[in-house]
């Protein structure tokens, strides 16, 4: 059986965590491959709003299985935080959530390292989440990093100890005053690592193999967005993994000749957290009311989500990148009372007019080129069935697939599983 991605293809929040859950009925298994606690994935049923940021998002199904995979990097302390809101629901975690023995582990000094960089960069800075993510992919690429298989060995604290000593003389390299009690982080940590301890670990490229012999189905759930990838996002304001398709591969052990449909997830507008280029945003009316009825704040840090208009430029970017399959428009609710709604389709750049996204998009050489549509007045949240849309929604949703050539499966309506509309 061929493995399935679902990716976001903007810079994260597109409603992944949504869209998991209402497609893990479908799957045997569900697997995060890359990125850590700087996602934030929210999913609403029964009138519930949850939000997971290392849990995949089909771990409210009963039959699935959920895997965190050997591209993931895991905070045993926020881990430990998940799995406490969820234990009101009962749910076997010894067999139904498996972690990978070769993710990575996130330090409490991974986690200082980046406010120091952070704090150093001044107003060059990433706008990151702090959760660690950069110092700890950094310590994998730099073969230092502590993994969840560690756990297991009788000399792992002294591993923990000799990289915690590293890291806090790093820190005072930056030179930037961070104040921290490291006793208390780690005491902290140690607790938590030992409910990590807890779960089961396994070797999961070989479990993910036995399963694809089994016919099992899986799905494979991406964090951020394409233009946060490492490689291929708006470097450097971006994470520190490939969130692209190829992402997968290295954070599953799927090879590529097994990934099977890449469902691409993006809103109907645009939003992006924390720094970096946009050049679609919006500081006028409009772009505050997406913000507000759209209920524009990061999951995981609160911050405000910059918004703007779509870009189908950069959305023909990801798509190409990812080789989508089949598209999923979320949020198109949100757009419902808008007069005319804007899409770029081109830029100006540098005098010229081009299709495609150049090295360097910063404002100054950058501008959109819009192409205006009628707006609708209805309300979305309440329909059931693609025959009930306004005649202006069906436009925006027929130009948006015709310019990426690639059919739009699903349109969500709401922020709750029966707000998902199958076409
Ligand atoms: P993720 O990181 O991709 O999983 O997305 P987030 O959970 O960070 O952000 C998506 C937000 O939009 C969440 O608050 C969802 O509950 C909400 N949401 C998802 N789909 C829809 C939709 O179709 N309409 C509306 N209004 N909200 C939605
Ligand atoms: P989900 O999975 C939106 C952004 C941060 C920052 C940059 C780097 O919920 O879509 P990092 O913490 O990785 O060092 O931050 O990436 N970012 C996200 N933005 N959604 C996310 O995840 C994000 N994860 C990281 O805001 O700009
Ligand atoms: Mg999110």
């Amino acid at each position: 059986m061929a493995v399935d991605l679902l990716l976001g293809l903007q810079w994260g929040d597109e409603g992944k965590g949504k869209i998991v859950d209402v497609l893990t009925a479908n799957y045997n298994i569900i697997a995060r491959f890359q990125g850590g606690p700087n996602a934030g994935h929210t999913l609403e049923f029964d009138g519930i709003k949850h939000v997971l940021h290392t849990i995949p998002s089909g771990i409210f199904h009963e039959n699935a299985i959920n895997l965190v995979g050997n591209g993931v990097v895991i905070d045993p302390v926020i881990f430990k935080k998940e799995l406490d809101n969820l234990k009101k629901f009962d749910l076997d975690y010894k067999s139904k959530l498996l972690i990978s023995r070769k993710a990575h582990i996130i330090l409490p000094t991974h986690r200082l390292l980046d406010a120091a960089s952070e704090t150093a960069k001044g107003k060059a800075k990433i706008g990151s989440t702090l959760k660690g993510i950069g110092p700890t992919y950094m310590d994998k690429t730099g073969r230092n990093g502590l993994r969840i298989g560690d756990l297991e060995m009788s000399d792992w604290k002294e591993k923990y100890r000799n990289l915690a000593n590293k890291h806090e003389s790093m820190i005072s390299y930056y030179g930037v005053d961070i104040q921290y009690n490291l006793r208390e982080l780690e005491k902290d940590f140690f607790e938590a690592v030992e409910v990590l301890k807890t779960l089961t670990f396994i070797d999961s490229e070989e479990y993910l193999h036995r399963a694809q012999k089994d016919s099992k189905t899986i799905l494979a759930e991406g964090a951020q967005g394409s233009l946060l990838d490492i490689d291929f996002g708006t470097y450097p304001f971006v994470t520190s993994s490939n969130t692209t398709a190829a992402g997968a591969c290295t954070g599953l052990g799927i090879a590529p000749n097994q990934i099977g449909e890449v469902f691409g997830i993006f809103k109907a507008y645009a939003t992006r957290v924390g720094s970096g280029p946009f050049p679609t945003e919006l500081f006028d009316e409009d772009g505050k009311r997406m913000a507000k009825i759209g209920n524009e704040f990061g999951a995981t840090t609160g911050r405000p989500r910059r918004c703007g208009w779509l870009d189908l430029v950069a959305l023909k970017y990801a798509v190409q990148v990812n080789g989508v399959t089949q598209l999923m428009m979320m949020k198109g609710d949100v757009l419902s009372g808008f007069d005319t709604l804007k899409v770029c389709t081109g830029y100006n750049y540098k005098g010229e007019e081009i299709e495609h996204l150049p090295y360097n998009i910063e404002e100054d050489n950058l501008s959109p080129i819009y192409k205006e549509i009628k707006g609708w007045k209805e309300d979305l949240t309440k329909m059931s069935d693609e025959s009930q849309f306004p005649q202006a929604f069906k436009d925006y949703i027929a130009f948006i697939e015709e310019e990426l050539q690639v059919p739009i499966k699903i349109v969500s309506v709401g922020p709750d599983r029966k707000q998902t509309i199958m076409r």
